[in-house]
Formats: C-alpha cells, structure tokens, sequence
C-alpha cells in the first residue's frame, strides 16, 4: 500500500469546506516530510519511512471499527451520527500533520496548517489540538506540562470526538501498531 495514495483518496473522499484548491494542500505538505517521516522519531511505534501517514490510516480505520461496533450492539441508540463519524474521518487524517514541525504544540499546529486550506469545524479543531490528551503533560514526551493547558485537556476529553481520537490514537500507538514495517507492506508485493 502506498500511504500516501490512500491518505490522499481518503482525505479527498471527505465532503469538505475547501478555502483553497485541495491539491494545494497535499503540495504544502510535500514540502514538508509528512508523507515519509517515521511515525515516531524515538521508534515507539511506526519508525519507518512513511509511518506517520500510516499510523493515521490505523487511527482512522481503529475508530471506523468502533462504529461499527456501536452499529451491531446499539443501532437503535444511534450513538453515533454520521457527523461524528465523518468528523472523526477527518480528524484521524489530520491529527499529526503537525509534528512536521516537531513534537510540541504538535495538534495546535496540525490546525494551524490544516485551516489554511480546509475550514474545520470547532469539534474537529478541538479534537486535534487536543488529541494527545494526558500524554501532552508527561515530561517523557518532551511537551511538558507546558505543551498545554492540562485543565482544558481534561475538560476536551469530555468529548466524544476528542475521547475517540484520543483513544483511537492510543490504541493505535501503544496495542496495534510496531515500530517494524507492518504487514500490509508485504500484502501488495
Ligand atoms: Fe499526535
Ligand atoms: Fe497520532
């Protein structure tokens, strides 16, 4: 699978509010080594080249196999709106587009960039800036206590779109993914 590709068709595939020519966004990010960069710098998770779109993609497809749980065990309860799941497409895709500019601030930034050519909804703008929940005041990870402000983190994770980033997000990095190439690397050979 070529990341990249497939992080493209699906962000392409999203019914958005585009300021400026979507390809225009995908160019700016070429610019940047977003589409080869490890997922993680330190090797936790995804260290090779092209994890960090990878390690979006596992987010996003985590996430649509919790919708799809909530769809067989609680249909009629509706839980999960097509907004939130089209917000959380989204949101997936974008989360660590900032981390191109290093690991600080790193959802902050992700909306910075991303708003330039994409007008993003409040929840969506929340849950990337507040993605890394807890994790951004653990000193380990280099944010430190002054990446953000932990009360507002704590009032974000509140909220189911920001919750499921987090948690999706979480899972992805620390339960599903490796640091070594994962397998559909050699399913398309
Ligand atoms: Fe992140
Ligand atoms: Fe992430």
């Amino acid at each position: 699978m070529n990341y990249k590709e497939e992080w493209v068709k699906r962000l392409f595939s999203l019914n958005l509010n585009w300021i400026k020519p979507k390809e225009d966004f995908i160019n700016a990010l070429d610019q940047t080594d977003y589409f080869t960069r490890p997922a993680s710098i330190k090797g936790f998770h995804s260290k090779f080249i092209g994890g960090l779109a990878y390690h979006s993609l596992v987010v996003y497809d985590t996430g649509l196999k919790i919708f799809d749980m909530n769809s067989k065990y609680f249909s009629r309860l509706d839980n999960f709106n097509k907004k939130l799941i089209d917000d959380f497409k989204l949101a997936s895709l974008l989360h660590d587009i900032g981390k191109t500019k290093g690991y600080r601030y790193h959802g902050m930034n992700a909306v910075d960039i991303a708003s330039e050519f994409i007008s993003l909804n409040e929840e969506v703008d929340n849950a990337i800036s507040y993605h890394m929940g807890f994790y951004g005041s653990i000193p380990f990870f280099k944010g430190g206590p002054i990446d953000y402000d932990l009360t507002i983190a704590k009032k974000m994770l509140n909220d189911k779109l920001t919750k499921l980033l987090y948690l999706c997000d979480d899972l992805a990095t620390n339960v599903i993914e490796n640091k070594i190439c994962p397998i559909w690397e050699n399913l398309d050979e």
